[in-house]
């Protein structure tokens, strides 16, 4: 990265001090978290940004949905700065409020509102946070899925329902993968088409309504490229995040959250072979940070999350330098409604065990 912007970056933070604490989601360029105070999964920044009450400032490298997070999670005098305001989340996009109103409204109308804990993935927007909030539900993170979905199973007795929010095959893999659901148990809720496209009879029979919503990098990794990895390079272990679909995590060894997969590869023996279904970057930082180790992309043709990697050098010097000047840039404050009601549901999985 340029010298003359790694010079600015670290003489703005220097200035800046105390007041200021960094926070860099593992997807992140190179060049962007070395500046980080801290690195993490969603889960791990989340708590990192609630258990910061001194800093004034928190900047977030990371996507939107990160940053409503920290605001929700902060106290109100301190400011969650994002660099770039266009690094959203196209997952959190796909599921908007008014479609999972609309799509409660017909739960309603099958006569199964009451028995259905809405559980929504830390990716999606504050709004839909707080929807679960008022109606008794949770959030998630890829960490702690598993979790989630045995609280909110055990909230409505034998009759529970979860709707999941908005990323089908996290739901769908930890749903089957790790509470042992059949897939039959699980229908998806498509909020293009009348009533979620499913019959009232669908939806009473369901164990898990799943939105239709995916990761536009993570839903491109194929089942065939998994094959076609073991045939080529006997003993290649593959590891994969749970945004992947269901036939790719059925044929990978290991399933986790970033934080799992850099824990996973730290542990590895010397030697061993590792193909990555995740970010581009952080596969890319796990390979230079392990020589001893074949580390390798999963799939070559996937590219990077285009949304993540808009939060660069010059972003972060623009943001840090504004902060040094007394004047906060791209300030991510969410409404007092909202952060109450999503406050109930992020809380709710911060308090979940382990
Ligand atoms: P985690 O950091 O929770 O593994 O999430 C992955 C992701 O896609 C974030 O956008
Ligand atoms: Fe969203 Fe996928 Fe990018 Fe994560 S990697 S920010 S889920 S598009």
């Amino acid at each position: 990265s340029d010298p003359d912007l790694v010079a600015r970056a670290a003489a703005a933070k220097a200035k800046l001090g105390e007041r200021v604490f960094v926070l860099g989601h593992h997807y992140q360029r190179d060049e962007v978290i070395q500046f980080a105070d801290v690195t993490g999964d969603s889960f791990k920044l989340a708590r990192e940004a609630a258990a910061r009450p001194d800093a004034e400032f928190i900047v977030f490298c990371g996507v939107h949905f990160m940053a409503e997070s920290a605001d929700i999670l902060t106290a109100p005098s301190q400011k969650v700065v994002l660099p770039d305001l266009a690094a959203g989340c196209s997952m959190a996009d796909m599921a908007r409020l008014a479609q999972v109103e609309d799509a409660w409204d017909a739960l309603t109308d099958a006569g199964i509102a009451d028995q259905v804990v809405p559980i929504t993935y830390m990716n999606s927007s504050a709004d839909i946070k707080a929807f679960c909030g008022r109606h008794d539900g949770a959030v998630c993170t890829s960490s702690n899925a598993q979790v989630a979905l045995e609280w909110a199973f055990a909230q409505k007795g034998e009759d529970a329902k979860v709707l999941f929010l908005p990323d089908q095959h996290l739901g769908r893999n930890t749903a089957v993968l790790e509470l042992g659901l059949e897939l039959a148990d699980c229908v998806v809720w498509n909020p293009l088409k009348p009533n979620g496209g499913l019959t009232a009879e669908q939806l009473r029979d369901a164990k898990m309504i799943l939105w239709k919503g995916h990761c536009s990098v993570h839903g491109r990794f194929s089942a065939e490229v998994v094959d076609q990895l073991r045939a080529t390079i006997p003993g290649v272990n593959i590891l994969v995040h749970p945004e992947c679909a269901h036939e790719v995590v059925l044929r990978a060894d290991l399933v986790g959250s970033t934080e799992f997969i850099i824990n996973t590869i730290e542990a590895a023996e010397p030697g061993t072979s590792w193909a990555i279904g995740t970010e581009l970057n952080l596969v890319k930082r796990l390979a230079k940070d392990h020589p001893d180790k074949q580390i390798m992309f999963l799939d070559k043709t996937v590219c990077y999350c285009s949304t993540m990697n808009r939060i660069d050098l010059p972003h972060l010097v623009w943001a840090l330098e504004s902060l040094v000047d007394g004047t906060v840039v791209n300030q991510i404050q969410v409404d007092a409604e909202t952060e109450h009601w999503a406050k109930v549901a992020l809380q709710r999985m911060l308090d979940l065990p382990g």
